[in-house]
């Protein structure tokens, strides 16, 4: 069984008091609703100067607090970048690598990817790879080869057993902040392409135990249907994450996701409460 993973991914968004409101109110309404974190993990990825102060505010929370991304070497004469020990230092335990507006605007590729992957997982720091097509792969009907080259040249070093702290977000480029989401039968069928293409290289019995998330304009209104699909594990939320509650719509996009904690909120008598 794989567990849903949902996450955020605030980009390049929010100042510092933005930050910590935003973490301290999502963290109350997660309590507040009672998600179960056995039942579905919660991560989000900010700016790296966000990273020390939300992970205060989420920890033993189960909320993962993760990095956009990181350079693979570990020190040296890299002006501007963030290494996999300094996050580790941090106690960050998760990253996005290769998300398309990295490979867009600043050219990562898939070698840099996976030597990114590397470097993430020799400092137990678990990758979340962005894999999807652009609007020309699309139309040209090249999106499945596209994604395939994109997953066995950045998972390229990757081992089987590592693949269990792997995440595949299925991510196509003309669905990103755009407000046009694939739709659910499109994300179904590229997640269960990726699965194939996993399962070429590690075996259906790795591939069945690899989450893969889709993202692109996912929102409280979507999320439900996505998660229905069979090879849909979860989703890497842009926009949408931005507003605590907006997110926490998602979060819960399930009745059965939210615990314990909120059914006795609900079961104390009426006339116990002020
Ligand atoms: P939007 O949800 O804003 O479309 O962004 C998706 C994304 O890029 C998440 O990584």
């Amino acid at each position: 069984m794989r567990k849903p993973f949902i996450a955020g991914n605030w980009k390049m968004h929010k100042n510092i008091q933005e930050a910590t409101s935003y973490g301290e109110l999502l963290l109350h309404k997660i309590r507040e609703a009672g998600v179960d974190s056995d039942k579905v993990e919660i991560g989000l990825f900010v700016p790296y100067i966000h990273l020390s102060a939300l992970s205060i505010i989420f920890d033993l929370s189960g909320v993962g607090v993760g990095a956009q991304n990181m350079f693979y070497e570990d020190k040296g004469a890299y002006t501007g970048e963030i290494s996999p020990s300094m996050l580790s230092d941090l106690g960050i335990r998760h990253t996005i690598i290769g998300h398309s507006e990295r490979r867009q605007y600043f050219g990562e590729t898939d070698e840099a990817c996976a030597r990114k992957i590397r470097a993430a997982y020799a400092h137990d720091i678990e990758p979340v790879l962005c894999v999807g097509e652009d609007l020309e792969d699309r139309e040209a009907g090249k999106y499945e080869d596209t994604v395939r080259t994109m997953l066995l040249g950045s998972l390229k070093d990757v081992a089987p057993e590592e693949t269990e702290h792997l995440t595949v977000a299925y991510e196509p480029v003309w669905a990103i902040g755009t407000g046009k989401t694939a739709t659910t039968e499109q994300a179904q069928e590229m997640a269960a392409f990726i699965r194939t293409v996993l399962a070429d290289r590690y075996g259906s019995d790795r591939a069945d135990q690899i989450r893969i998330q889709y993202g692109g304009s996912v929102k409280p209104e979507n999320i439900a249907e996505l998660m229905s699909m069979p090879d849909i594990d979860g989703a890497l939320v842009g926009g949408a994450s931005l507003d605590a509650e907006k997110f926490m719509k998602i979060i819960a996009y399930d009745d059965a996701l939210l615990g314990k904690e909120s059914k006795r909120v609900r079961m104390i008598p009426s006339s116990a409460r002020s």
